[in-house]
């Protein structure tokens, strides 16, 4: 439990208090093991040879002053021009292409005050590869990492995965995407070059000064943090001009722990194409598709037949049920959870003869066989718990090296993962009870709007089952090889879960899932090739430095 830090012991105001509370963060965290940062091998002879840059930059979001930032910066040594492509205009990091098969070298630089490493979410390699939190590298310092990529065509994300700053590393700034491509994915001919978009959704809270603002009390250490305002690409009110043909866009929810319920204005279904480790096997239709922390979505979207001025506008919508009623009223006052808010517009300025149709068969993905997996009547848990201020998996927060019997997994083997609430058994105290389906009907789950007033029954009492009242959704990610969503089962409110479930997609591969309270989510992967420690954690990046964190010793 005393690992729980609220976060407003680290102060509440990045731009500000820039230096204090780097200091003061030096000076709380857990001391980490380290191990000696990585050099460049004579061995290994790289297809992409680059430079990756931390560093305190300024950026222009809003008029006026400039925002100071933390970003990373890329420079190509060796390699294809495109592997590199700065994001101008934005504090976000280079967008890096890589082809699967490559050998990719990337010098990772600390220029900032604190510590940092930096993880390539969703990429599959080895340990010393993977901005393990022990990797973490001074001011000053170089780590180099070395990987081939194994990974099929995909978007993938790099960000810092540094212990107990990952939340606040991000937030200023520093994450970027990775697109990844194969000889089956080229085959199709899909939208590419000035057709294909990669769209980073974030968002982000601004002090007077212009300078981002971090909120720093419980709401925020409860439930990650929530910005008032939505930055697509590191700009607000983002707009493209598109021509009327077919377009592809590949969207990262970037944030620290919002969840977006992305859909168009005009009701027109979204088309997906693809999810967190690439394409789907055929298209799917879907009125509205969540997307929490880390998740990508690959969307395709015709222009052709718009009339040229004709704007279409994707929004987040309304959803309930992911917070706890209470939690989704009060955060981020001008950005609520649930809340309908825009996130971009796209509008045709160009009339466009291309008459690109999707194909109906877009991959081929090997699924997981019954006889593969090594557990299939003992799934390995992950058990969430959020109980007394701390948070937990497995009933546990994150060590170094402290490993339960079962994450201990033997190499190249399949296995079954159950993934679900757990809300007794922690010394909760208060009454397990009814929980959400006794206590809260459908119109306590639409408090906010009903205008319910705080503490009027809603913390009340213990028949409520305080545990039960507190659940909340948890993106939760699972580093190496890619899984499939083989079940998902649900009880509790059924009304709030029907703003949300049909925006599930289970079909492709997936590295982060979103498990809904009420929810049990059922994952087959593989742990191949690489021995070593790898993590698994919440995505609430609030949550994760929290200690909603463990490793599986892949041994
Ligand atoms: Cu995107 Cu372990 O993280
Ligand atoms: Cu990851
Ligand atoms: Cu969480």
């Amino acid at each position: 439990m005393e690992r729980f830090r609220p976060l407003s012991r680290r102060g509440f105001l990045l731009g500000v208090g820039a230096a204090a509370i780097g200091a003061s963060a030096y000076a709380e965290g857990h001391a980490m093991r380290r191990i000696a940062p990585n050099r460049a091998s004579d061995a290994f002879d790289p297809d992409v040879d680059l430079d990756l840059i931390c560093r305190r930059d300024e950026a222009s979001i809003l008029t006026g002053a400039p925002t100071r930032v933390w970003r990373y910066s890329g420079n190509l040594i060796k390699g294809p021009p495109n592997a590199v492509t700065a994001s101008p205009d934005s504090y976000l990091g280079p967008l890096l292409r890589f082809s699967k098969g490559q050998k990719v070298r990337i010098r990772l630089r600390n220029e900032l005050p604190e510590e940092t490493i930096t993880h390539w979410h969703g990429l599959h390699v080895p340990m010393l590869m993977d901005g393990h939190p022990t990797a973490a590298i001074d001011p000053g310092e170089t780590y180099v990492y070395e990987f081939e990529i194994r990974n099929r065509a995909g978007m993938y994300f790099y960000h810092p995965h540094t212990h107990e700053k990952t939340a606040t590393q991000v937030y200023r700034g520093l994450a970027g995407a990775i697109i990844v491509d194969d000889a089956e994915e080229r085959a199709l001919g899909l939208p590419s070059s000035a057709f294909e978009i990669p769209l980073v959704i974030q968002d982000r809270s601004f002090d007077r000064d212009n300078q981002l603002a971090y909120g720093g009390d419980m709401h925020t250490s409860m439930f990650g943090f929530y910005g008032d305002r939505a930055l697509v690409n590191g700009r607000c009110n983002f707009a493209l001009d598109v021509a009327s043909r077919a377009y592809r866009l590949r969207i990262l929810n970037g944030s620290n722990a919002r969840i977006y319920k992305l859909c168009w204005d005009d009701s027109t279904p979204l088309t997906v194409i693809g999810v967190d480790g690439g394409l789907l096997e055929r298209p799917e239709k879907r009125p509205y598709v969540m997307l929490a922390p880390a998740e990508r979505v690959d969307l395709l979207v015709d222009f052709s037949g718009r009339p040229q001025g004709s704007k279409l506008t994707m929004l987040s919508g309304e959803f309930y049920g992911l917070v706890p009623p209470m939690a989704q009223r009060m955060m981020g006052s001008d950005l609520a959870i649930g809340e309908e808010f825009p996130l971009f517009t796209a509008k045709v300025t160009e009339a466009s003869n291309d008459s690109w149709r999707l194909p109906e068969k877009l991959s081929k993905i090997e699924h997981f066989r019954k006889e593969q997996v090594a557990n299939p009547d003992q799934p390995i848990p992950i058990a969430i718990t959020m109980a007394h201020m701390s948070m937990l998996l497995n009933g546990r927060p994150y060590g170094d090296d402290d490993l339960l019997p079962f994450e201990r997994i033997p190499v190249d083997t399949t296995q079954l993962i159950e993934i679900y609430h757990e809300h007794g058994g922690m010394g909760g105290g208060m009454g397990m009870g009814g929980g959400m389906r006794g206590g809260m009907g459908g119109g306590m789950m639409r408090g906010r709007m009903g205008g319910m007033g705080m503490g009027g029954g809603g913390m009340g009492g213990g028949g409520m089952g305080m545990m039960r009242m507190m659940s909340m959704a948890h993106p939760i990610h699972l580093h190496g090889q890619q899984f499939e969503i083989i079940e998902r089962s649900f009880e509790g409110d059924e009304d709030a879960y029907a703003s949300v479930r049909d925006g599930f997609i289970d079909s492709g591969l997936k590295d982060t899932v979103l498990v809904a309270p009420g929810e049990r989510v059922r994952i087959v992967k593989r742990f191949g090739d690489f021995k070593g420690r790898f993590m698994y954690h919440c995505h609430n990046l609030e949550h994760e430095d929290a200690g909603m964190m463990r490793e599986y010793s892949v041994e």
